[in-house]
């Protein structure tokens, strides 16, 4: 299973959500291929913010070999699976798709929490440290949920 998870600037939230991902599918077993995007070209080659780095190592996770780029329509044929932070970067994502059959690929990556309040990820980028650890707390309840659906699926 290829994964993409996709925000606005490439550099906090898909980051995090691409490390949380990679991390809890192999203290699992499950073998997935994961990438992150942004809609915008931003920070394209940039490395994730100071902040979501730091809230990922408090919980043990480095994501500093991550670098961003911008989503292209081409994602849609690479990635099964291709997970939007929030509604606005989603209707971005759709715009860009192909055909109808391969925009449904693109779903909100909160969709996998439904009893979550929140159906988007707020941006923490103009936020303070605290909003990094939040963002952290709902992408792991949401990644959690997709692979326990994965593994049984299988
Ligand atoms: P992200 O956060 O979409 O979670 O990576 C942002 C990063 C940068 C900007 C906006 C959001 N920006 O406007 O530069």
């Amino acid at each position: 299973m290829k994964v993409l998870t996709v925000c606005l600037g490439n550099i906090c939230r898909s980051p995090m959500a691409e490390g949380i991902l990679r991390h809890l599918a192999r203290e699992r077993g499950i073998t997935i291929t994961t990438d992150s995007a942004g809609t915008s070209d931003y920070h394209v080659g940039e490395a994730p913010d100071r902040r979501a780095q730091a809230a990922m190592l408090r919980k043990g996770m480095d994501i500093s070999d991550l670098r961003a780029r911008q989503f292209t329509a081409n994602d849609y044929h690479t990635f099964d699976v291709i997970l939007a932070m929030d509604a606005d970067n989603l209707r971005k994502m759709r715009a860009l798709a192909p055909n109808a059959e391969l925009a449904a690929k693109a779903r909100l990556i909160m969709d996998h929490a439904p009893t979550h309040p929140l159906r988007s990820v707020p941006d923490p980028y103009f936020g303070g440290d605290a909003g990094f650890d939040d963002v952290h707390a709902m992408l792991t309840e949401a990644i959690d949920a997709l692979l326990t659906d994965v593994t049984q699926q299988r």
